[in-house]
């Protein structure tokens, strides 16, 4: 209180958004001025303070590739629509010419398969997924660097005034729209700057000891601006509500993505055909070998990916297709002496003990008594008793 004043702050969020930042944060890693600025302009949005006749916002996202960029659209989605899917994306290398522009605004009254052509930026996609709690959009335009002029102009119209005229001259709204442009500029430097000994990692992002004044990511953000400046005419980034370069992720980001997408196995597990749920649990060791063997900053998060899908999905995927493993059971993975691969271990029963598996994600004794009615069983019968 300051006289008879009251100090406000603006620093605070609704309730609403807050929910959208804790969410993000948790499906998004190391990307929290990304998060920051959807947050904002959804707070914006919320209020009501959006410019009249302008898209919800518009950001441009750049930066290394795997680093969270489409991800943190579909996060977004999933946060607010429930649903990641519930994105119109464009993959702007895809539309060159005027017949590709066609699939995207639909073709003119009398052309030939006027009729068939489902525009893909009709108000009844972008609308598709609109609840009664949010009623906003996510348009995601990838690669716009590869744009063809034709594309451009539409692009530059939305952009500013929220208002798309289509093959038939019917208008879209996207007044009601996130707008999400991502680019791969500056690919070349960025890997130059993660990689100066051609794959060999100097550096690292802010928390390992090479970077610990984050020189890495200031050069990355600095290589990214100067190659969209380069790009881009000021037409367009005028209507930019923000630019955020994506930083490289590190080992402490890359530890934090590797326990969501074994949450992501395990819900794999649970759901798949072969009808047998287990529960999936790593050992420190076997975690450290798949970072170790997932890390390579040129690719981020995607080699991390890559590397589970080869060392632990395929394998999973041939235990349970010969029905190794039954219901109920734990399948511990870890490190085999000498050789240095992962093992995969069946522990019987609905109860593990000891170390915990790496992430959970129902209790499995439940899974397995709804599926009870002969199911695992009748899957099982190859598993054999012990
Ligand atoms: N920061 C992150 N947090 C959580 N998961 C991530 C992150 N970055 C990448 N991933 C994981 O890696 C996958 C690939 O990342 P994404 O598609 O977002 O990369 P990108 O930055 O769009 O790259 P590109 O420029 O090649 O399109 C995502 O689907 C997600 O599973
Ligand atoms: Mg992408």
């Amino acid at each position: 209180m300051i006289g008879s004043k009251v100090r406000l702050d603006p620093s605070q969020t609704g309730q609403e958004a807050d929910a959208l930042r804790a969410r993000l944060r948790k499906y998004v890693i190391g990307q929290d001025e990304a998060v920051a600025e959807i947050v904002n302009i959804y707070q914006m949005h919320l209020i009501g303070m959006t410019a009249p006749g302008r898209p919800v916002g518009n950001l441009l996202l750049i930066g290394p590739t795997g680093s969270g960029k489409t991800r943190i659209v579909e996060a977004t989605a999933e946060a607010l629509v429930g649903n990641a899917s519930a994105v119109v994306k464009v993959d702007c290398a895809e539309f060159q010419h005027s017949h590709e522009i066609a699939k995207l605004i639909g073709s003119p009254p009398g052309y030939l398969g006027h009729r068939e052509t489902h525009p893909l930026l009709s108000q009844e996609n972008l609308d598709r997924h609109h609840t009664e709690h949010c009623t906003v959009s996510f348009v995601l335009f990838d690669e716009i660097e590869k744009a063809s002029d034709a594309l451009w102009n539409l692009l530059l119209g939305i952009l500013d005034k929220a208002s798309l005229t289509l093959g038939d001259n019917r208008r879209v709204d996207f007044s009601r729209a996130m707008i999400f442009l991502t680019g791969n500029l500056g690919a070349a430097e960025m890997s130059a700057i993660l990689s100066p000994k051609m794959g060999f990692y100097a550096g690292g992002p802010p928390h390992r000891n090479g970077d610990a004044d984050g020189s890495i990511t200031g050069k990355i953000s600095a290589a990214a601006m100067h190659a969209a400046r380069r790009k881009f005419t000021p037409e367009f980034l005028n209507r930019l509500d923000k630019i955020v370069v994506f930083k490289p992720l590190g080992e402490a980001e890359l530890k934090n993505i590797l326990e969501i997408e074994l949450a992501v196995v395990q819900q794999r597990i649970h759901q798949s055909q072969a009808y047998t749920p287990f529960t999936l649990g790593l050992t420190a060791r076997a975690k450290d070998i798949l970072l170790q063997e997932g890390t390579d900053p040129r690719y981020g998060a995607r080699h991390l990916k890559r590397a589970i899908d080869r060392m632990l999905v395929h394998p999973l995927a041939n235990i349970m297709a010969t029905h190794q493993v039954r219901c109920g059971d734990l399948v511990r993975v870890d490190v085999e002496e000498g050789t240095g691969h992962l093992v995969f271990l069946r522990e019987a029963g609905n109860a593990p003990t000891g170390d915990a598996p790496s992430s959970p994600i129902a209790p499995l004794a439940a899974v397995c008594a709804a599926r009870e009615a002969g199911a695992c069983e009748a899957t099982n019968q190859g598993a054999g008793a012990e």
